[in-house]
């Protein structure tokens, strides 16, 4: 039984995202226009590319959202091997399910409603994880534990998401962001102000993510680091790392 079955208790991430999933995309490509100078499509094949799948390779996308990263992997796989997306928002996986089912996808792409803090998978069941977006959204320690508990020896895992800049770890740059979070939320959603000063304390530094991947007992760590187009917007990471055999 998942999350939707059971009735999903709302928090301040899924009552933001409950509310955004009818136009996700389209915020998304505008903010991390704003933030990066990049369009949401060229976020999503960056991630496909860095991930590298092979084919037989069985796949998790987590906070996988309306699908989008599940259905380009498959668009560019061209395989039949299924590819599971787990997120805990009801709403997104909705518009998710309209996506796959307009592009006739429906038996190659599962998506779950869970969280990734305990996710609904046996130990060693996936070759790669990926999750874009979302991490700041969790409690990375528990993410990796998670992730690496599901991930076959050897797996990998691809990471795509904000990180803190040197302005964001000074006392001035905190009551800026937290200023200008709370002034969006005034002008735009509550819902979505309240989950992203939340997610404050996820947000780590390219330099810090290396560290707690190392931690939990990952290597081959590679990182790129988008800079912001302003100091007080949230830099871009991606990242591949393996998991120790
Ligand atoms: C910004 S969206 C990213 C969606 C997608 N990965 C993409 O790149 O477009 C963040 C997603 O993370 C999901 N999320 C946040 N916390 C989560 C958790 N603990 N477990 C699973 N999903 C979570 C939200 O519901 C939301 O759909």
């Amino acid at each position: 039984m998942d999350y939707e079955e059971k009735g999903l208790k709302t928090n301040p991430v899924t009552e933001a995202f409950t509310e955004l999933a009818p136009s996700y995309k389209s915020t998304m490509d505008q903010e991390l226009y704003q933030f990066w100078g990049i369009h949401y499509m060229e976020f999503v094949e960056k991630m496909v590319t860095m991930t590298a799948i092979k084919p037989g390779e069985k796949v998790l996308d987590i906070a996988t959202g309306t699908a989008v990263i599940p259905l380009k992997l498959k668009s560019v796989m061209g395989t039949q091997d299924p590819i599971v997306g787990l997120d805990i928002t009801p709403a997104m996986l909705a518009e998710g399910r309209k996506d796959i089912a307009k592009c006739g996808r429906g038996s190659a792409i599962n998506l779950v409603c869970a969280s990734a803090m305990c996710m609904p998978f046996v130990d060693r069941s996936f070759q790669v994880v990926i999750c874009g977006l979302g991490t700041h959204h969790m409690d990375v320690p528990q993410m990796l534990s998670e992730a690496k508990r599901i991930l076959v020896d050897s797996g990998r895992l691809a990471i795509c998401d904000v990180c803190a800049t040197p302005f964001w770890r000074s006392p001035i740059g905190r009551i800026t962001l937290w200023l200008l979070l709370r002034m969006y939320g005034i002008a735009n959603s509550a819902a979505r102000s309240k989950a992203e000063i939340e997610a404050f304390k996820n947000v780590r530094t390219a330099r810090e993510w290396s560290e707690i991947l190392k931690d939990f007992g990952f290597r081959k760590i590679e990182m790129d680091v988008v800079n912001p187009r302003f100091p007080w917007f949230p830099g871009g990471m991606t990242l591949t790392a393996e998991v120790s055999a």
